[in-house]
């Protein structure tokens, strides 16, 4: 069955490595991530915006295909289901259908607010046997709509929210979603290394996980980050090689159309790229 995140985290936190999140759009993208996973033997989180999840056809049919392939695939490796930035009535829907894990994004509330909902949010999660992630100083860019303001979180309030039961953070240190600009001055470390003193053993989340560069990001593990999301990345890697298959007119051989044709190179192109960012946050075999 799927499980939630708290042993992952755990292991991770103790183990210096971390669990690749990667958001999911469809059949092609959620086989890829469990295929590679177990391929790797590496423990994965599949998580999926409320974006994805409208466009799937709702909270019901990610958790059903998420659980169906599981099972069919017979996967061995720990897999979690977890809705990214929901919000408040998405986190409570996801929970409802079955979603192993949810995070709360209450970033862009008053803090007074970001608390309370937080708080409710982590009752109803851990009285279903999920876990709750949640979120402090926005991260930047723009995700499915979400829209971040960019800021670099401050210590106390992080504090404040980890206080709240919940079992992952996530914490804006100057990463953004989307590929960075050539401008991009890294990530925040000191303020990483703040947000780790004031609040301990609480796993941290790094999001826009795409374009940063390895050494950040293996810095960033060294500091506390246990979950690293990365969505971007792999649509870029599934349009690079249907671009190619469509350029070398391959569609146009016999049968190039039939769409399980049509969308393998993608497909493999995604599992390439998991795989790479497995290796890279050092999960491979620790599942
Ligand atoms: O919540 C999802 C991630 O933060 C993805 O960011 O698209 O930059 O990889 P990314
Ligand atoms: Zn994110």
């Amino acid at each position: 069955a799927l499980v939630n995140v708290k042993d992952m985290m755990q292991a991770a936190l103790e183990g210096h490595y971390a669990i690749g999140a990667f958001n999911t759009n469809n059949l092609e993208w959620t086989k890829a991530i469990l295929e590679t996973a177990e391929e790797q033997k590496s423990p994965v989180i599949i998580e999926v915006s409320e974006g994805a999840t409208k466009y799937m056809g709702g909270y019901k049919v990610v958790a059903d295909l998420v659980k169906d392939l599981f099972e069919a695939k017979k996967i061995s490796v720990p897999v979690a289901l977890h809705l990214d930035h929901g919000t408040y009535e998405g986190a409570k829907a996801a929970l409802k259908a079955g979603f192993t894990s949810v995070m709360f994004d209450g970033s862009a509330l008053p803090l007074e607010e970001n608390i309370a909902k937080t708080k409710e949010i982590v009752t109803l999660a851990h009285f279903m046997g999920a876990t709750v992630e949640a979120e402090v100083g926005a991260i930047g860019g723009e995700e499915d709509g979400v829209k971040g303001r960019g800021e670099v979180a401050d210590p106390e309030q992080c504090k404040l929210i980890a206080d709240l039961g919940i079992d992952m953070l996530a914490a804006g240190i100057g990463n953004i979603h989307g590929p960075y600009p050539a401008n991009w001055l890294g990530l925040d470390f000191d303020c990483l290394a703040a947000i780790k003193a004031k609040c301990g053993d609480m796993p941290l989340v790094l999001h826009g996980g795409t374009g940063i560069p390895e050494d950040q990001v293996k810095k960033a593990i060294s500091l506390g980050v246990c979950k690293v999301n990365v969505n971007t990345e792999c649509q870029q890697y599934f349009a690079a090689a249907t671009r190619k298959y469509i350029e070398e007119g391959k569609d146009l051989e016999k049968k190039g159309y039939d769409p399980r044709k049509l969308l393998k190179p993608g497909f493999e192109g995604i599992k390439e790229i998991v795989a790479i960012k497995m290796a890279m946050f050092g999960s491979v075999n620790k599942a």
